[in-house]
């Protein structure tokens, strides 16, 4: 699995249900990596998407613990529900938040998207800061970009050797 985020300076990635910043280029370069490929959200981040629909041109996994919820997309209602469909695990299969589910299946992923945002947010939820991770290294580092007054860049991280993309279910996420 990979997973894809836009941090600010504290690793922060939403307020309100929302994103902290509307960035078009961050988010055509989301389309980019994520188009025909498998997302994987949370509940919550679905409900911030357009019309609270799935992504179009994407398979969308959706994780919720209520059994009734209709997403317009298939639904997980467990950790290990998700991890038993053979279509989650792999290159093409893209987490995509939130909080919640990020913390949850960084254990899983060996690869992470990262647009990192030279500002500071008043931000409620977190992605667990990877610069301080023993599991994570930087491998690409794109030039700074500049929009609507906001600079920012894209990294790519990947889990070092000999740490563990496949933990079992029920591991949990890292808190780091
Ligand atoms: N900056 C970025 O790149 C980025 C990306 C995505 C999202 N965000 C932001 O992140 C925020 C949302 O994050 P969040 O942590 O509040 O919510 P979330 O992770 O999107 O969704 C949480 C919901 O997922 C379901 N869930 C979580 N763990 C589960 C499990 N083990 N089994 C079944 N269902 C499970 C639950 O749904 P039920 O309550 O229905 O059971 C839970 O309430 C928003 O502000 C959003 O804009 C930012």
């Amino acid at each position: 699995m990979k997973a894809i985020v836009a941090v600010d300076r504290n690793w922060g990635i939403g307020r309100d249900g929302g994103l902290l910043v509307h960035l078009p280029g961050d988010l055509k370069y989301f389309k980019e990596k994520t188009l025909g490929k498998t997302v994987v959200m949370g509940r919550e981040t679905l409900e911030s998407l357009p019309g609270s629909k799935p992504l179009p041109g994407r398979d969308n996994i959706v994780l919720t613990r209520n059994s009734c919820y209709e997403a317009g997309c298939p639904l997980c209602h467990s950790e290990e529900d998700l991890l038993k469909r053979p279509d989650c695990r792999g290159e093409d299969v893209f987490v995509i938040g939130g909080e919640q589910v990020y913390r949850m299946l960084l254990p899983y992923c060996d690869t992470i998207y990262v647009t990192k945002i030279q500002g500071e947010y008043p931000a409620e939820k977190f992605f667990p800061d990877l610069d301080q991770s023993d599991e994570f290294e930087v491998v690409w580092e794109s030039e700074p970009v500049e929009e609507k007054g906001v600079a920012y860049h894209f990294v790519e991280y990947r889990r070092k050797q000999g740490t563990d993309p496949g933990a079992e279910p029920g591991d949990g996420g890292s808190e780091k």
